[in-house]
């Protein structure tokens, strides 16, 4: 039944909506949050500035940003039985199962889960953004069978983070760092797993299934799970100078090379471009130069044998590992920065909502009768 619509395969460049959020342009490499470019966001303004700006429209004053502060305080603990689900977990599942596993268990003990009033609808997205943290913290205490580590009210959000994952606050650098990752993570216009939050919320199903669909959809290696497919790649190559044969031995089996191509960017990710000094100022400052000139290596031959650059899961697997993260964090961190996005497009989507429904080229069995059992060969 192909007709003129027929989208292209994975609808490479079809229109579904407009939305308000994020403009990419994939020629000029460039992003913007809600017309901010993300250069100038990544420089100046804090996750917690950007997150307001993402689900409230523009940039926080100072009244504003210090009640966003006290609300992501106020909702960061979890509940105790959530905690002992998690204890019930065993050490060795992937933490983006247990996170998928928790933000469906989390909505179970939700206030005003079926309240979709914009003031309802922004309180859980605060609520989602800050219990999202805690969850991932206290998962990695519990699996290192450690204590759990409760927030610290004095500590913003990405220190926080840091702080109940590690059980000690953040030097004032690293969390700098950690905080302009997580700012650079925020949103991305419609991206797999933004587009499965949207589906999902486009049957008028509540804001946690729309954010299990999103996080379901981010652990796969083609999307969110790169980073952590592309730090096992450094670890695999170890030195620079086994770069060219790594990269040889790829090509020859038509590899896909993780962190590097990008269905909307025809040029470099601009997050790359700043994750990359990112990457290069923790190799200088804090040892781990290899890690930066495996990664450079890499990116030197990418772009010259295929014509592909990096795009943002390259660096920040780098810039994790620098930062002392563990790899199987990677991606449960891009979802702690990116449900900011998820839970701003699921609003957007309520706001003007059409169920997202499209069509298949049914190319299967033309009509046939039924044959009855005894007949079937
Ligand atoms: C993210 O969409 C978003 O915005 C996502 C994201 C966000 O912020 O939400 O930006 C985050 O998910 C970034 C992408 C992380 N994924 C990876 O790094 C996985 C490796 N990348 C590729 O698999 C690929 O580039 C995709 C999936 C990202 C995009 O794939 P497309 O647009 O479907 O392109 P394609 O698979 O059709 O490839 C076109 C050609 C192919 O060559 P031919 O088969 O036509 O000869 O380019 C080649 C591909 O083989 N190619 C690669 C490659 N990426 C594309 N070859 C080797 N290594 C790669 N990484």
């Amino acid at each position: 039944m192909k007709t003129d619509n027929t989208a292209p395969k994975g609808l490479e460049d079809v229109i579904i909506g407009s939305s308000t959020l994020t403009l990419i342009d994939g020629h000029a490499g460039t992003l913007s949050y809600r017309g901010y470019d993300i250069s100038d966001l990544a420089e100046n303004a804090t996750f917690e500035e950007t997150s307001y700006l993402l689900l409230y429209g523009d940039l926080p004053n100072v009244q504003e940003l210090r009640e966003l502060r006290q609300n992501l305080s106020d909702e960061r603990e979890i509940p105790p039985q959530l905690v002992e689900l998690l204890r019930g977990f065993p050490n060795d599942a992937s933490p983006m199962d247990i996170l998928r596993t928790s933000i469906s268990a989390l909505s179970i003990y939700d206030p005003d889960l079926h309240d979709y009033s914009p003031e309802a609808m922004l309180r859980r997205a605060i609520r989602i953004l800050s219990k999202t943290t805690t969850m991932i913290a206290a998962y990695e205490r519990i699996r290192n069978g450690t204590d759990v580590i409760p927030p610290r009210a004095d500590l913003d959000h990405a220190s926080n983070f840091l702080y109940m994952m590690r059980g000690d606050a953040p030097e004032p650098a690293v969390a700098r760092i950690f905080d302009k990752c997580l700012v650079l993570h925020a949103d991305h216009e419609l991206n797999a797993s933004t587009f499965a939050a949207r589906v999902t919320a486009s049957t008028l199903s509540d804001v946690y299934s729309a954010v299990t669909s999103a996080i379901g959809a981010l652990k796969g290696p083609l999307h969110g799970g790169a980073n952590e497919a592309v730090m096992e790649m450094l670890e695999e190559i170890k030195v620079p100078e086994k770069v060219e044969a790594y990269l040889k031995k790829a090509f020859s089996e038509k590899k896909r090379v993780m962190g590097f191509g990008h269905r909307v960017y025809k040029t470099i990710d601009p997050r790359a471009i700043i994750l990359r000094a990112l990457s290069k100022e923790l190799a200088t400052k804090n040892g781990g130069k290899e890690w930066f000139r495996i990664s450079y290596k890499l990116e030197e031959i990418m772009r010259t044998e295929k014509k592909l650059s990096p795009n943002v899961d390259f660096y920040a697997a780098s810039v994790y590992h620098m930062l002392g993260i563990p790899t199987y964090l990677f991606t449960p961190i891009f979802a702690a920065s990116r449900v900011t996005g998820w839970t701003a497009h699921i609003m957007e989507q309520y706001t003007d909502n059409r169920l997202i429904r499209p069509r298949a080229d049914y190319v299967g069995h033309h009509p046939r009768k039924y044959i009855p059992l005894a007949q079937r060969k």
